[in-house]
C-alpha cells in the first residue's frame, strides 16, 4: 500500500486542492481508502489527520471499507415497480444477506418497457428479471 500511496502523494502533492484527488486515486487503485492510510495522507499534505478524516467521511463517494466483489443494482423506479421490482429487490435482498454480492437501488436503466430491470457490475443489463432469474445470475457469478 505505502508504494501505491507514495506514487499518488507525488503525482500530487504540490498543487492546490490535493486531498481530494489523492483520495480519488488511492479509491481507484485500492478500492477504498483504508484507515491507516489516514495519517500518510495528513503527513503528505500538511493536514492534521482528524481534516483527512472530515473528508472522507463527508463524501459518501469514498469507500472506508473494501468494496463488494460484485454490485447488483436493482432498478426501482416506476416502470419496474408496475412490473415487480418490489418483489424482485426483497428476493434479491433476502439472496444476497450473506456473501460479498452487495445490492443496491437504481432508479431507470433504461429498460422501462421490459422491467424489472437490474445491472450487475456496472457492465451487464438484465431484463425481465424474475426470482429465478435473479438466483440463475447470481448463481453464475459463482456465489
Ligand atoms: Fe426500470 Fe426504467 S424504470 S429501467
Amino acid at each position: 500500500m505505502n508504494t501505491t500511496l507514495n506514487t499518488i502523494f507525488a503525482r500530487h502533492q504540490h498543487r492546490d486542492g490535493a486531498l481530494l484527488p489523492i483520495l480519488h486515486d488511492i479509491q481507484h487503485e485500492l478500492g477504498y481508502v483504508p484507515d491507516e492510510a489516514v495519517p500518510l495522507i495528513a503527513r503528505a499534505l500538511n493536514l492534521s489527520r482528524a481534516e483527512v478524516h472530515g473528508v472522507i467521511t463527508y463524501y459518501h463517494h469514498f469507500r472506508r471499507t473494501p468494496p463488494d466483489r460484485h454490485v447488483v443494482h436493482v432498478c426501482c423506479a416506476e416502470a419496474c415497480q408496475a412490473n415487480g421490482s418490489e418483489a424482485l429487490a426483497n428476493h434479491a435482498a433476502a439472496r444476497l444477506q450473506q456473501g460479498d454480492i452487495a445490492m443496491e437501488p437504481v432508479y431507470c436503466l433504461g429498460l422501462c418497457s421490459i422491467g424489472p430491470a437490474i445491472q450487475i457490475d456496472e457492465t451487464t443489463l438484465h431484463a425481465r428479471v424474475t426470482p429465478e432469474k435473479f438466483d440463475a445470475l447470481i448463481a453464475a457469478l459463482g456465489e
